[in-house]
């Protein structure tokens, strides 16, 4: 496997890399970047869907927007099983952590309206069934397009395969709600390319999704971040000294790192609608750090590039880790140098006295973090947990130059509009 220089040679820009150097600098319960703590006795949402990623509607400018006053989220969704014998333990108790685990495999697109940006109303499935050419119906991103209410929501159609797609329809609303019509053909924009991209071939472990499209705030056109792997087999990527960056002696020893491959991709439309995409190579990598950088999405901030990306515990390379939540990245422009923010990259993490309650943390450009819970300890020793599928507190975070402070917590599932859109 050629190194970064070697492979992205004659391209505009270079991937910036997250190396291990970086991430031995993050600091779990550093109360400045940890979330604080999930009381076990949150709310659920619904006890008939189990919610996860969440997906507020936004312009393509990133803000999160209301249309005549109702606020609208999409959430990845699955059905909650009860009463299905599949899920009963040996007890004939609801097994609801194997259900709740289970949950990827029946992904679909729900979505939610409301009046106070928050206490959610469910509006119900996004498409069809048999509209999705794929079983899963995985993240991305419903962006309001005009005042006539027309949404292009970006997903990602997976099983087989993993393909960027995007399916359009339109946002009605009424006093009473909002509903969601079309959304009928769905429509293949790219997959992994194997050079820039991993495949499936390459890596039956592979990620490609996640699809994030923006207007770039200087030069105005249209581009769309998403979550991969770098290109190559499984376990052909080197580590490097670019990779491994400035350790302190006794740190070289990378391991097996070579397994985690985890990248920012970034592609820029060649038209206005956003039919006809080119992939450029990776904005980021972090090939020997981690496995997973997910749900890849910016914030614009005082003429700086805040990227921002989800990535766990788990998927941390052999002798350097972190915590479950959002690490951050910032540049003078678009295409980089990339620094992490805080040092590390961590911006919110999950405290270690409970280490899986939140995930999927999406940072809006007003400062507020949304994300789901996962699961909360109901006991001092952690083996009792409550199992989330709903909406966290959201959480209020300040950014400064290269720095991030949390400052703020608020309601559960708290995404207030930051523009109002009158329909026409
Ligand atoms: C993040 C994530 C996304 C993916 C989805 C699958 O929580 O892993 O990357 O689209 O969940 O359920």
């Amino acid at each position: 496997m050629k190194s970064n220089t070697e492979k992205f040679g004659k391209t505009p820009h270079q991937p910036s890399l997250w190396t291990r150097a970086d991430a031995l600098k993050v600091r779990a319960d550093d109360p400045t970047t940890t979330q604080p703590l999930v009381s076990a006795d949150f709310p659920v949402l619904s006890n008939e869907v189990f919610i996860w990623d969440t997906m507020p509607l936004r312009d393509m400018d990133g803000n999160v927007t209301s249309v005549d006053g109702w606020s609208v989220i999409f959430t990845l969704t699955a059905d909650r099983h009860p009463n299905d014998p599949q899920y009963l333990d040996e007890n004939g108790n609801y097994d609801i952590t194997r259900d709740w685990n289970d949950r990827h495999g029946r992904a679909k697109m729900y979505y939610w309206f409301s009046r106070t940006g928050k206490d959610w109303e469910l509006g119900g499935r996004v498409m069809a069934e048999g509209v999705s050419p794929t079983v899963r119906e995985w993240a991305g991103t419903p962006i309001l397009l005009n005042e006539q209410g027309d949404v292009d929501l970006y997903y990602t159609a997976v099983t087989p395969g993993a393909t960027i797609v995007k399916v359009r329809g339109r946002v009605v609303t009424t006093e009473h709600g909002v509903s969601l019509v079309g959304f009928e053909k769905v429509k293949p924009l790219f997959e992994a390319d194997g050079k820039m991209y991993q495949t499936e071939a390459q890596n039956a472990f592979w990620g490609f999704r996640d699809p994030w499209p923006f207007r770039d705030p200087n030069d105005g056109k249209l581009y769309m971040l998403f979550e991969g792997n770098v290109a190559g087999e499984r376990g052909s990527h080197k580590v490097g000294e670019a990779e491994i960056g400035d350790v302190p002696p006794g740190y070289e020893d990378v391991g097996n790192s070579r397994f985690q491959t985890a990248c920012v991709g970034i592609a820029v439309a060649r038209d206005e609608d956003g039919d006809d995409w080119e992939m450029l190579p990776p904005l980021l990598t972090a090939v020997g750090v981690n496995d997973q950088t997910e749900r890849p999405h910016f914030v614009f901030q005082d003429g700086k590039y805040y990227l921002f990306t989800i990535s766990h515990t788990f998927t941390y390379a052999d002798g350097v880790t972190g915590p479950d939540g959002v690490y951050g990245f910032v540049a003078d422009s678009l295409f980089g140098p990339y620094v992490p923010l805080n040092g590390s990259g961590l911006v919110l993490g999950n405290p270690s006295s409970q280490p899986f309650q939140t995930y999927s943390h999406y940072v809006m450009p007003n400062g507020l973090v949304t994300s789901f819970i996962d699961s909360v300890p109901t006991d001092e020793t952690g083996t009792q947990i409550r199992i989330g599928g709903t909406e966290a507190p959201t959480v209020g975070m300040k950014i400064k130059g290269q720095q991030t402070f949390v400052v703020a917590e608020y309601d559960y599932g708290y995404i207030p509009p930051m523009l109002d859109v009158t329909l026409k």
